[in-house]
């Protein structure tokens, strides 16, 4: 991501912070620690922010991974080390389950076009994307509940796995997408965001 669009960013997440304040809403009032959390990734589960992934109906696994691989500056993206650095491993725990807990992501507005769709699923087929992820997309485990991320996030994302940029928990998905080129990784991106 380049730098000045992460400086938006983390200005944006502090700007929607201070109006979130005031109506913070009467039910599921995420613990203290989540509101600038939720200020950028999306009260409802699904981030309207570019590049920043949705987190509504993350497997809790997948989240304490991401979260401990962040704290531990092996996944290593900015702000995310520093977010995770003061977290406990008591603290890991307990956002995995409020965040599962958050309503699974919106599927974007537009149409998705049929033939793209029917490519991306074949791809998701052969290349077993499905086995782990599920057919309906949602993970179980470590595996994330990828249906309806954010495309730009899934493009961005599975390029940093394929060049080694994105480090996992292990050489799952860098082994997964090895066979892929990028004209195929687009597509995924596709099919996965606009999963119906
Ligand atoms: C300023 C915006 C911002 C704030 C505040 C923020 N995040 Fe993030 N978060 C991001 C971005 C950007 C990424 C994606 C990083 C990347 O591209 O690898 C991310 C990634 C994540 C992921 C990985 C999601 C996935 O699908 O792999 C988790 C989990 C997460 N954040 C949780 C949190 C928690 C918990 C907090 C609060 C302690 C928090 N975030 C605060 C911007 C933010
Ligand atoms: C053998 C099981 C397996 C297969 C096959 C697999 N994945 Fe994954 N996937 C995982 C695991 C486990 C993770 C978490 C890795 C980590 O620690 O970063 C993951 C992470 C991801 C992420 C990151 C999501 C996020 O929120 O950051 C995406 C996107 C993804 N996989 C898509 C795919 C696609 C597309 C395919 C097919 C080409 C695929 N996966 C094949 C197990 C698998």
């Amino acid at each position: 991501m380049a730098h000045r669009s992460l400086k938006r960013l983390v200005w944006s997440g502090i700007v929607a912070l201070f109006a979130a304040i005031p109506t913070a809403p009467a039910s599921a009032e995420p613990p203290e620690k989540l509101v600038l959390c939720l200020a950028c990734h999306g009260a409802s589960g699904t981030s309207e922010l570019e590049n920043i992934p949705s987190l509504g109906a993350q497997r809790p696994m997948y989240v304490l991974t991401q979260l401990f691989l962040f704290r531990e500056g092996m996944r290593v993206t900015q702000p995310m080390n520093d977010m995770a650095k003061p977290l406990t491993d008591d603290d890991l725990r307990e956002i995995g389950d409020f965040i599962a807990a958050l309503p699974k992501p919106k599927p974007p507005a537009d149409t998705p076009d049929p033939v793209r769709m029917a490519r991306g699923q074949a791809l998701s087929r052969e290349h077993r994307c499905s086995f782990c992820h599920k057919a309906d997309l949602s993970g179980q485990e470590a595996a994330p509940h990828v249906a309806n991320q954010r495309e730009d996030y899934l493009l961005q994302t599975l390029r940093a796995y394929k060049s080694g940029a994105r480090r996992g928990y292990d050489a799952t998905m860098a082994e997964a997408l090895q066979p892929l080129d990028d004209a195929a990784i687009v597509e995924l991106a596709y099919y996965l965001s606009h999963y119906r």
